[in-house]
């Protein structure tokens, strides 16, 4: 009979073979099912015996909340960047300089630059140990817990040979499909798009929830080796040695002994990157050389043995038609320029985005110019320069509208933020009928109800906002054009049967500005009910992890808005969810009664979260601070310093975690 020990240690090493296979052979050898049934056996042991917690295990590709106070770390070497050139000429003078400081032969690796956020990994005994971001080159943030999850980075190296300490430097990239996904999500929720890949990967890489971060599928790519006693004295070797240890490597890497071959790869990608799932920028050159590479040396700033050659940015020149504005559910106004269509990078062009009224005035943009519009690593292509040359009749001059593009009223703009406002938000159709599309969404009560029939019962005052729908009755169908008895009854039983639907997706359907679906969840376990929600001050909401200042303003005003509370207040006497479910609650107790608790370090039974909600749950409350007014410390490993300080100070006790559960017992 196999120990618990052996089935886990099985377990781990099936599934880090058919991770291997799947994302680094692109080979899967079982299906997606009978893979999910080994992590689940696997997650399942794992929860019954914490005793045999690992922090390399596969299962903590799907994340949790634990361990992200992302220290500073010091970098063993400087990570430095990269001269960038633009054209063959300076790629030649760069090969030349090499030529001229070497006497000999040398080859140059061709890379491609990946367009993402640099990585340093330390692993040890082959096991990852250490994930950090470059930081400022010489110390960086410790975000390894957000980067086990990432799945084409292996949590242990296999094969031989391979250095008890090791350092591998890399790229991590968020594919264009997880790209725009994220940001058509983001859309909905009316929250701020990622500008392009690079910036998502690095936002993403920084979140204090790594189940987020293992959601939004993030890749990497490693470019480089380090360390005092590498395999090889060639960088390519020590590639192709990596990519046999399991780590992700580009095909795309070529070794070449002339100018010649350079240029060809340059020509080749410059071509070819265009369907890559990945954003590329340019290629990177680097002396193959170990023995080279330090001859050549560094300035404080670039090596002398690499550059980067980036490709040019896709433009193309258009005329400026017009320019528009559209209004979201929150009231924000948007510019949107419109424009003659025009080809790039293989798509048609009609409109571009202007962002706010201080970008309009950068530009002294004129109606009739011809602008230069770019796609860079964005979505949607920008407008970056008017061609004041090709101006023979001036058009009137684009001045941001004053007006509600749909209603009419005067836009108000706050002293602190760049974007207008249609302060009209009980009246203003597009906001209302906005407001209820989102309330609709599968995410949140999901009702189906497309946007035209909400359009409809909208237009003929059955419904003024989204209340109104539980209001609706056979009846009103009857004088409606093309409704029938089975899709009136159909959309009226799918109204009844969101009465059931969950208070956090309630709340997110609410359409609070900022409380996306995962904002919602953790103001839905921190206050689990509504009038918890409705009282709680800017502080206490800012206490719960993710949520920042600017969140929790935003609850806060929403709830102070007559409007709304009023919205809400009908809601509820409809009978929807606004409180946690009662399986929830049935394990409520006041165990905790009177007790104010502070959570620090990391744990290994529970996640924070979870902890943070048994204390609710239990009639306790959770502090982030510790003050006189703290009753325990609830401390986990790495518990930090300066607590422990205060905690000494005041005399607050500190409990651990098996503590804390006998006191629940
Ligand atoms: S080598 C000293 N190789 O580009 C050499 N960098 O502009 C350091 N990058 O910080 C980097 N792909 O984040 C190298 N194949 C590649 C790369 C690459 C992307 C990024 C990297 C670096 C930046 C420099």
């Amino acid at each position: 009979m196999e120990s618990v020990k052996q089935q886990i240690e099985a377990l781990r090493s099936q599934l880090n073979r058919h991770n291997y296979n799947y994302y680094l052979l692109s080979q899967p050898t079982i299906s997606d099912f009978e893979f999910d049934r080994l992590m689940r056996q696997l997650m399942d042991l794992e929860a019954a015996h914490p005793e045999y917690h690992d922090p390399n295990s596969p299962s903590v590709r799907v994340g949790s909340d634990i361990n992200n106070n992302f220290t500073q770390v010091a970098h063993q070497f400087p990570m430095l960047s990269l001269q960038n050139t633009y054209s063959e000429g300076e790629v030649a003078d760069f090969y030349n300089r090499v030529q001229r400081s070497l006497h000999e032969t040398f080859d140059i690796v061709c890379e491609l630059k990946f367009d993402g956020t640099s990585i340093s990994l330390v692993y040890e005994d082959g096991r990852l140990a250490r994930a950090v971001t470059r930081g400022d080159g010489k110390k960086g943030d410790d975000v390894t817990a957000n980067v086990r999850t990432i799945r084409n980075i292996p949590l242990v190296l296999k094969g031989d040979g391979i250095p008890s300490y090791l350092e591998v430097r890399g790229e991590i990239l968020m594919p264009w499909s997880s790209f725009d996904a994220l940001n058509i999500e983001r859309a909905e929720q009316e929250e701020p798009l990622f500008a392009n890949p690079r910036n998502a990967a690095s936002g993403t890489l920084k979140m204090q929830d790594s189940r987020v971060v293992a959601s939004r599928r993030l890749e990497s790519y490693i470019y480089s080796m380090l360390g005092d006693s590498l395999p090889s004295r060639s960088h390519f070797e020590n590639m192709l040695l990596a990519r046999e240890w399991g780590l992700n490597v580009s095909d795309s890497m070529k070794k070449c002994s002339t100018l010649e071959e350079v240029f060809a790869f340059l020509k080749e990608w410059d071509v070819a990157r265009k369907n890559l799932p990945v954003i590329t920028d340019g290629v990177v050159l680097k002396v193959d050389s170990l023995a080279q590479q330090r001859n050549l040396g560094a300035t404080s700033k670039f090596p002398r043995w690499s550059i980067a050659y980036k490709f040019n940015a896709e433009q193309a020149i258009t005329r400026l038609e017009s320019v528009s504005y559209q209004v979201g559910r929150t009231g924000a106004v948007t510019p949107v320029a419109n424009l003659d269509p025009v080809l790039l990078s293989g798509t048609t062009v009609k409109r571009a985005s202007l962002y706010n009224e201080d970008a309009i005035l950068a530009l002294d943009l004129h109606i009739g110019d011809m602008v230069y519009v770019e796609k860079g690593g964005e979505i949607i292509p920008k407008i970056t320069a008017v061609d004041k040359e090709a101006r023979f009749l001036l058009g009137d001059k684009v001045t941001f509208t004053r007006k509600c593009p749909d209603c009419g009223t005067p836009l108000v703009r706050n002293e602190d933020e760049a974007i207008h406002y249609c302060p009209n938000n009980d009246r203003c159709p597009t906001q209302i009928k906005g407001r209820i599309e989102h309330f609709v969404t599968r995410k949140a009560m999901d009702i189906t109800i497309g946007p035209e029939t909400i359009n409809l019962l909208y237009g003929k005052e059955l419904i003024r906002d989204a209340a109104d729908l539980y209001l609706l009755r056979f009846d009103d169908f009857a004088g409606l054009e093309r409704w029938g008895e089975t899709s009136a009854n159909n959309l009226l039983e799918s109204i009844e049967k969101s009465k059931s639907v969950p208070y956090e997706r309630v709340l997110f359907a609410l359409g609070i500005r900022f409380v996306g679906e995962t904002v919602a969840q953790k103001l839905a376990q921190a206050f689990p009910d509504i009038d918890q929600l409705t009282q709680a001050t800017v502080e206490q909401l800012i206490t719960v992890d993710e949520i920042g200042e600017r969140i929790a303003r935003s609850v806060t005003a929403y709830f102070a808005n007559p409007l709304y509370s009023g919205f809400v207040q009908r809601l509820r006497q409809q009978g929807l969810q606004f409180a946690l479910s009662e399986e929830a609650l049935a394990s409520k107790t006041d165990k905790l009664e009177g007790l104010t608790i502070v959570i620090s370090g990391t744990f290994a039974l529970h996640s924070r979260d979870e902890y943070k909600a048994m204390i609710l749950q239990n009639g306790g409350k959770n502090s982030g601070s510790v003050s006189k007014n703290t009753d325990y410390i609830l401390a986990g490993e790495n518990m930090g310093p300066a607590k422990l300080e205060k905690a000494g100070k005041l005399g607050v006790k500190i409990i651990d975690e098996q503590t804390f559960l006998e006191m629940l017992q």
